[in-house]
């Protein structure tokens, strides 16, 4: 069988210094990987993005609260009842299952929506067995968060690593509202780790036990679903593949403008469709083609237990089919109220001579999974040479310089001229070692868009040769140019 390109791709990420699996002398452990020096570069770019977007453009706040929280938390949340994948174990080989995927496959048929008992019911029906021929257990619920204990002895407290970063915004409300003025709408943002004990992580990159997750929240009044600037945005076509598509088995989506959708109640409100349309336009500015994108309205049994309606952002991945990237859920007064009631705080706004709990629109986006998108949309095979096609923006490091040979002054002015770039913050790596061709390649490899070359003519008339990755084109472009040159 031909390799996948996940394989070709992740053999470079590994080499490279992108990612590789975490604990890798122990054996490692499915659902954890490292990130490298240029995959903490290359993650931090998106984060960044995601930053530039949210905190900066569209004025929310960023705040960080801690992975583990207490018990209470995840009993307001639900995430303690309703949290949970069907397990089932062999008694032969102790091998555990996913029911749903077992079913799935022996059966061809879809499982969503299916509980326990169903599941339960097919497996026995049908005498479904595991590879190694022995029979299964009863099919239970396993709880996907990883439990922990704070302190010791009597006053330790029961907590887990938290499953969305989401809860320590709506545990925080009341502060954010003071904070923020006590005005509504208002969005708060959060990029941090959760975690979620996956059954078998077999999809490498694209299922993890411990991710990251940018996640923005904007409390809103329930009367007031309107966005003010949607008439900036009204106009823009989105490919939607909705609920009806999804039950008719179509392939292909509806192409229609936001405000269409809105009015037609394709998309349930103008709040919702604002962020469906920012999320595809965060990943477009990282760089992943709108022909490779989708938004996927979430059937009603396959919606999480506190959403109204979400729609998923998803990239089609070549090995992985259409990957879910991103989630627009309208999580009514759900969160809000649950933690009122289990905390007996009055967590009530007033707007407008009104009292009541607000509502909460989520823009919920992992890091990692588009991460691993980005690298397979930029990767392009040659006969002679592979790259990633990163922007200028993305690109971990933006440029290579090299003196053609290490004499002749040629190693001073290159260095020199590494000085200037890093006093503009610009990162960018120095290389001396081996032929100018082989440090293109090497260069090529982890995406850097340009290559800069210090000749004897630099030392005559101070221009440098840049060399671009995507074309191979060379120019001259004098020393003070460099900085501009390398924005594009
Ligand atoms: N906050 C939504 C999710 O983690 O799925």
């Amino acid at each position: 069988m031909p390799e996948r390109k996940y394989d070709r791709i992740l053999r470079i990420a590994k080499s490279r210094g992108f990612m590789w699996p975490s604990s890798e002398i122990y054996g490692g452990i499915g659902g954890f990987f490292d990130y490298g020096p240029l995959g903490s570069l290359l993650k931090q770019n998106i984060e960044n993005k995601w930053r530039e977007i949210f905190i900066i453009r569209e004025g929310m706040s960023e705040i960080e609260t801690p992975t583990l929280m207490p018990e209470s938390v995840f009993l307001a949340s639900g995430h303690i009842d309703h949290f949970d994948d069907p397990l089932v174990e062999c008694k032969k080989c102790q091998e555990n299952y996913r029911a749903d995927h077992i079913v799935e496959e022996k059966l061809e048929i879809s499982t969503d929506a299916m509980g326990v008992k169903e599941l339960q019911k097919l497996i026995s029906e049908n005498k479904i067995k595991c590879k190694c021929g022995g029979t299964f257990s009863e099919v239970w619920a396993f709880n996907l968060m990883f439990k922990s204990e704070a302190g010791a002895g009597k006053i330790k407290r029961d907590v887990y690593l938290r499953p969305e970063t989401a809860q320590g915004m709506f545990v925080a409300f009341d502060r954010l509202y003071q904070v923020g003025r006590k005005k509504l709408p208002m969005g708060v943002c959060q990029i941090g780790r959760s975690f979620r004990n996956e059954i078998s992580p077999r999809q490498g990159m694209i299922r993890l036990r411990e991710f990251t997750q940018a996640e923005a929240e904007i409390f809103y009044n329930p009367r007031k679903k309107e966005h003010p600037k949607f008439s900036r945005i009204k106009n823009h076509i989105l490919p939607l593949y909705t609920e009806k598509y999804q039950e008719e088995e179509r392939k292909e989506v509806l192409e229609m403008t936001v405000e269409d959708a809105v009015k037609d109640g394709v998309i349930a409100s103008q709040l919702q469709a604002y962020y469906l349309v920012l999320a595809e336009k965060f990943f477009e500015e990282i760089g992943i083609p709108r022909s490779k994108m989708r938004c996927r309205q979430q059937l009603s049994d396959e919606r999480a237990h506190y959403s109204s309606e979400t729609w998923d952002i998803e990239i089609l991945s070549e090995d992985f089919g259409w990957v879910e990237v991103a989630a627009i859920a309208d999580r009514t007064d759900y969160d809000v109220s649950r933690h009122a009631a289990t905390s007996r705080k009055k967590l009530e706004v007033h707007d407008e001579g009104e009292k009541f709990i607000p509502h909460v629109m989520e823009a919920s986006f992992g890091i990692d999974r588009p991460f691993y998108c980005l690298l397979e949309q930029s990767f392009v095979e040659e006969e002679d040479r592979t790259y990633f096609k990163f922007t200028s923006e993305m690109a971990p490091i933006k440029a290579g310089i090299f003196p053609l040979v290490k004499k002749d002054g040629l190693p001073e002015k290159a260095e020199e001229i590494f000085s200037d770039l890093i006093k503009n913050k610009i990162i960018v790596k120095y290389d001396s070692g081996g032929s100018i061709g082989k440090r293109y390649a090497r260069f090529d490899e982890i995406g850097t868009p340009y290559c800069i070359t210090v000749d004897h003519d630099t030392l005559e008339d101070g221009k440098v040769t840049i060399r671009k990755r995507d074309t191979t084109e060379q120019e001259y472009c004098k020393t003070e140019d460099i900085v501009e040159k390398l924005k594009v």
